[in-house]
């Protein structure tokens, strides 16, 4: 799909987002294997959404969508029928994980145990499944993949498992996630040491369901557990309402209001880097829901600076660094974005497509092996660009595409319905007239 996006007079307006689509597929993974059941609000739309359901699903897990779900208060909420820690089926066929690596990794940890095969897309396919693999294999289970066991489809086998004590190379909560749910099937204790803190919903939905698991500074231990259904509301996604903030701070003439937005603080580092940037984002109205902190943003058009993104900021921003590329783009000063290779094996190549899209529209920015160098210049010019079939340049570019002079063209528009369906509505909606 071709979408042309014009350079906006105007972006004004309030904005609701979808659920959070790492905490929407916790929460249908883990009450899958919980006793009781429960309802799953706000759930996250796109195909990510129907990926982890259909995996859920093929494992024979009962998941229901209701209308003025009368037990949330919700327009439309999910319940899902728990099946206990061992009542998972082994599916007649492979499990399809489509374009989601949280979906594929995550139950490859909760599966393995038993035998089962997974898959997912092109993009998927070419993802690294070794980072898994090693610490699953590690702890007993017996896994096939590709080319020396590093990349989907995957043959598990399952095995018992015994827990392990990980030191992980890179921080990613997938990868975390995965062991940490492998351990509450494992015997003896499970640990994870952490090099940065990656986002922690695993562990706070884990506690929150009963699980014996302790959180000492980047050490995550858990223990065999039986979990209790839990409801969750999903609060609005951070990462998606990071397209509407980048939108408000750098147009000239703009305010953005964005409801219920998950403001955790292993997320929340797109927040952090927009104010080190000097813009003008205002939180309010800060409240927990379930085990998650969430708040109203507000943002205004700002004057960026160029700041440095590296270290422990990078987990917490991981998906929100192409959007912010577009930000230093037209800041003034130079940004550099560091420690950050493992955007490399996202949905694209993100560091490539960041820089092949931006500068296509005129940004000075350059690539190097672990991030990227940004000059602000006066201004993009609208060009034809191109999504790499990946969600967050697809949506990063549109967002550019507000500002540009003139029009752009944006080959590979439909990627966006991989986490948000309802975002050219919503682009259309800040645009009047
Ligand atoms: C996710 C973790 C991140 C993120 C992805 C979702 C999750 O990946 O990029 O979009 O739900 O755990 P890594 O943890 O592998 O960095």
């Amino acid at each position: 799909m071709i979408q042309t996006v014009r350079s906006a007079a105007r972006l004004e307006g309030t904005v609701t987002l979808p659920g959070d689509k790492s905490i929407s597929q916790r929460a249908i993974l883990l009450n899958s294997i919980a006793s009781g059941s429960a309802h799953v609000s706000n759930l996250c739309h796109g195909d990510d959404r129907a990926s982890i359901l259909r995996c859920m699903g093929g494992l024979g897990v009962e998941i229901t969508a209701h209308s003025n779900c009368t037990e949330t208060g919700a327009e439309e909420c999910f319940l899902v029928e728990g099946r206990g820690p061992d009542g998972l089926i082994e599916p007649g066929t492979v499990l399809d994980a489509g374009n989601s690596g949280t979906t594929a990794r995550l139950v490859t940890g909760l599966l393995a145990a038993q035998p089962f095969f997974i898959t997912g897309d092109n993009s998927l396919r070419s993802r690294p499944m070794d980072r898994i693999v090693n610490p699953l294999t590690e702890m007993g289970t017996h896994i096939l993949g590709r080319d020396g066991n590093s990349y989907a489809p995957l043959a598990i086998s399952g095995g018992g498992l015994s827990g392990i004590a990980f030191d992980q190379p890179v921080a990613s909560a997938q990868v975390k996630s995965s062991v940490i749910i492998a351990g509450i099937h494992a015997d003896g204790e499970t640990t994870v040491v952490q090099p940065a803190e990656s986002r922690d919903h695993t562990e706070r939905m884990l506690h929150a369901m009963g699980a014996d698991i302790t959180v000492d500074g980047l050490r995550v231990s858990v223990r065999r557990s039986t979990l209790s259904a839990m409801d969750v509301a999903v609060p609005g996604d951070i990462s998606g309402a990071a397209f509407w903030l980048v939108a408000a701070c750098i147009h000239p003439d703009a305010r953005v209001t964005i409801r219920n937005v998950g403001i955790n603080p292993t997320r929340s580092g797109v927040l952090d880097a927009l104010r080190a940037m000097g813009a003008n984002i205002w939180i309010e109205n800060v409240r927990e829901v379930g085990d998650e902190p969430v708040a109203d943003i507000v943002a205004e058009s700002s004057q960026l600076t160029g700041i440095e993104i590296s270290g422990e900021a990078i987990p917490r921003s991981i998906d929100e660094l192409p959007v912010l590329a577009l930000a230093a783009s037209v800041a003034s000063g130079t940004t550099t974005i560091s420690d950050a290779a493992e955007l490399r094996v996202k949905e694209s190549d993100r560091i490539s497509a960041t820089v092949a899209g931006l500068s296509g529209l005129g940004a000075d920015i350059e690539e190097r092996p672990d991030g990227m160098t940004i000059r602000g210049v006066d201004g993009l010019a609208g060009a034809r660009c191109d999504s790499a079939g990946d969600h967050r340049i697809a949506m990063t570019m549109a967002v550019a595409g507000l500002t540009a002079a003139g029009e752009t063209t944006l080959v590979g528009a439909e990627a966006a319905d991989v986490s948000y369906p309802g975002f050219w509505r919503t682009l259309n909606s800040l645009t009047p007239g």
